[in-house]
């Protein structure tokens, strides 16, 4: 199934995001103001994660992206750097029997070559088990960047001998890691930051973007819904007026503006 671009064709918006792309922030923070080590706030991090897909299934989003860990992340401390390839791949370990049991379907998007062939043979073998799997999509962004994300996809277009007079929007987005998922519709940021962070920098051109204070391992169903809450009282626009949204809603004027 292919989706279509939000610059060209205006997607429909419904009462929940189909779509939710999420930076967990703020696991370092959590852990510093209890004295904890930062790694026991990437363990409790992995608790949110496990909570916020349940929720997320249960009010119906069909596709969950979760930035786990950035192609600038590797430039923190060695040790935890480690430490958080380690829950990563003890994560992959422990979950996918669980997630599969809940009919989620795992993928896991970034350059995971650098993880090695344990990792990258465990991504394979989550990916396959729960690939026929019809409920939320759990994408899981690990050594991701959304440059590196529209440079392999463009790799990828010339090697397959594109030439640069054909290469369109439609052409480069089938070609990026999530290729599968229709656009973000909103975007969260937990940890009081306001940045997009060279994540999914194409995909995000029309996402609602919603920034909230709460650290990632406090990030919990009542935090979930005030995002969902902020995103239904937004007007989605696409580049059209007030005017033509709201006669858009409106099923005598509809065919006027559609
Ligand atoms: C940002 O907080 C968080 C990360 C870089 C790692 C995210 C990892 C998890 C939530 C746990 C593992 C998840 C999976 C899916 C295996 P930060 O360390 O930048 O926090 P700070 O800004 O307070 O220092």
């Amino acid at each position: 199934m292919t989706y279509t671009s939000s610059t060209q064709e205006v997607p429909e918006h419904g009462a929940v995001p189909r779509h939710l792309a999420i930076i967990m922030d703020g696991n370092g923070r959590w852990a510093r103001s209890r004295l904890l080590p930062r790694i026991a706030g990437h363990r409790r991090g992995l608790e949110a994660v496990r909570a916020t897909v349940e929720n997320c299934a249960e009010r119906g989003i069909e596709f969950l992206t979760l930035f786990a860990f950035s192609s600038e992340n590797w430039r923190r401390p060695a040790e935890e750097v480690a430490l958080l390839i380690q829950l990563f791949q003890s994560a992959l370990t422990s979950e996918a029997e669980r997630l599969h049991r809940a009919g989620v379907r795992l993928k896991i998007v970034g350059d995971v070559r650098r993880f090695g062939r344990k990792i990258g043979l465990l991504i394979e073998q989550a990916e396959k088990l729960t690939a026929q799997n019809r409920g939320l999509t759990l994408t899981i962004a690990a050594n991701y960047g959304g440059r590196w994300d529209i440079l392999q996809a463009l790799s990828r277009l010339l090697a397959a001998g594109t030439t640069h007079g054909s290469i369109d929007e439609a052409a480069l987005a089938a070609h990026l890691a999530m290729s599968y998922a229709p656009e973000p519709d909103l975007f969260i940021r937990t940890g009081g930051e306001q940045r997009i962070s060279n994540f999914l920098l194409w995909q995000l051109a029309y996402s609602e973007l919603y920034f909230s204070d709460t650290l990632w391992p406090d990030f919990d169903a009542a935090a979930l819904d005030l995002a969902i809450a902020s995103y239904r009282s937004r007007e989605r626009r696409f580049g059209r007026t007030s005017e033509q949204v709201a006669a858009l809603a409106d099923p005598a004027k509809r065919a006027e503006v559609a």
